[in-house]
């Protein structure tokens, strides 16, 4: 009996109002993503979830999605952010998802 090769896993995220879309692999950040689909993100940190410019709505995906550390709900209050957003530098790509951001 031989071996079957699976093909690597990769999710599908999809930008609005675009309609761009990339497969990444898992682990990918959704700012990661977001570059790759030639999309701008604000950043003044380097993606250590400091700055709370990088906020991303999820659209759909976000069943079961782990809540915000403390890392993230602080930024985001010290730095005024609307608590709907997350922020992509944080966000590892785990599943599909649908995302769009306020400056899209
Ligand atoms: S890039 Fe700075 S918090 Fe995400």
């Amino acid at each position: 009996m031989g071996s079957r090769i699976l093909p690597p896993m990769h999710y599908l995220i999809r930008f609005l109002p675009s309609e761009r879309s990339v497969r990444v692999s898992p682990g990918t950040t959704l700012l990661e993503a977001a570059r790759e689909a030639g999309l701008p993100v604000a950043q003044t940190c380097t993606g250590e979830g400091i700055c709370a410019r990088c906020g991303m709505q999820i659209v759909e995906g976000s069943e079961g999605l782990a809540a915000e550390t403390v890392r993230e709900t602080t930024a985001k209050a010290r730095n005024r952010v609307d608590t709907r957003l997350r922020l992509s530098c944080l966000l590892l790509a785990d599943r599909d998802f649908t995302v769009t951001a306020p400056y899209w």
